[in-house]
């Protein structure tokens, strides 16, 4: 048996394991959280980033951001917002939908959201980081997270003002990406940097980046010395990956091997199930080109579906790469 497993508690809410979906646009939407929540192992499970200004507006039972289901809880909502005046409306379109937490992004860098002034964008601009997190605040007794990049450049300086102005103005927890806000994902994270973070901070700090095996898990908890742990494309590529890690770190039950075509099914059934026909295709497509790593010949599935017309071509042809590839999980214990 390992350690009885350990939680982080923020606010009213226990996060146990202390496993942290990314959020990731495209990607963390009902159906993948759904899959995940069914395998277990994932401690607060996570939207794909909202855009503040458009949250008010938004219907909850047919927007393709919004949909959920009960079984997706604990559920953590990441707003993206560039104006202080932007974050009451915002916030109070999330206490209705029932957010358990409410994430600020802080680190996207995509050039979309900087040229509007959010996501990394506001790591140059503190004061008005400072507003929006004081508003944030000010209008909910819910937990409050930040997710950030370690900066531009780095600034030890600069990271650590930036960080103890988050936890100052009332931030609960702050994820760290463990990289620069021009570092492509392929680049090794700097998990030692998050290590720097932590030491500055009282609040939870959780590592991310570059998380897909047990492995790098238990490095990355030795070398950052984080509460917890975020994971983001591994769990698009492996949904079981929470459970897998729960395992191995918390001494959880141990998991069935994958079946990998039933995965792939539940997956697209829960689209069907749930989507606009017209929002399910290209979401199949985006989580079809992680998930094709756990075949040898995977690139097959992805070409043949990305090049599907229609959803129930995609299925057809999904099907059909199945019937002829039975190639096992990779696995996250590798
Ligand atoms: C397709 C994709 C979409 C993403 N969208 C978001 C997002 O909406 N908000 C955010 O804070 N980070 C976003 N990210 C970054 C992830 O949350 C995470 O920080 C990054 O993937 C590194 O973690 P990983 O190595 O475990 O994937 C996205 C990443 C990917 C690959």
């Amino acid at each position: 048996m390992k350690n009885p497993c350990p939680h982080i508690v923020i606010r009213d809410l226990v996060i146990s394991p202390p496993l942290f979906l990314a959020p990731m646009a495209g990607l963390t939407h009902l159906a993948l959280r759904r899959v995940i929540k069914e395998t277990g192992g994932v401690g607060l499970l996570s939207t794909e980033m909202l855009a503040s200004r458009r949250l008010p507006g938004e219907n909850p039972a047919i927007s393709s951001f919004l949909v959920r289901t009960e079984l997706e809880k604990p559920l953590s909502y990441q707003m993206a917002v560039a104006q202080p005046d932007d974050v009451d409306p915002a916030m109070a379109a999330l206490q209705r939908l029932g957010a358990d937490v409410v994430d600020l992004n802080l680190g996207c860098p995509a050039p979309a959201l900087r040229q509007q002034g959010a996501g990394a964008a506001l790591m140059e601009t503190p004061a008005t980081v400072r507003a929006i997190v004081a508003r944030a605040r000010k209008s909910t007794d819910l937990p409050l997270t930040a997710k950030i990049r370690l900066g531009a450049t780095l600034d030890e300086v600069k990271l650590r003002d930036f960080c103890l102005l988050l936890e100052g103005e009332g931030i609960d927890l702050l994820t760290v990406h463990a990289r620069l806000r021009g570092e492509s994902f392929s680049r090794p994270p700097r998990w030692d940097w998050v290590g720097r973070v932590k030491s500055w901070l009282s609040i939870p700090v959780v590592a991310n980046g570059g998380i897909q095996t047990a492995a790098d898990a238990a490095r990355c908890l030795a070398i950052s010395g984080a509460d917890g742990l975020m994971i983001g494309r591994a769990a698009a590529e492996m949904p079981w990956v929470f459970a897998t890690l729960a395992t191995a770190l918390y001494g959880a039950p141990p998991v069935a091997e994958p079946d990998l075509p039933a995965v792939y099914r539940r997956f697209a059934d829960l689209l069907e199930a749930h989507f606009q026909p017209e929002r399910r295709l290209g979401r199949l497509k985006e989580f079809t080109h992680y998930f094709q790593k756990n075949y040898a010949f995977g690139h097959h599935l992805a070409m043949t579906v990305q090049s599907s017309s229609s959803w129930h071509e995609a299925r057809e042809r999904a099907e059909g790469f199945f019937a002829k590839h039975t190639s096992k999980a990779v696995g996250a214990d590798r």
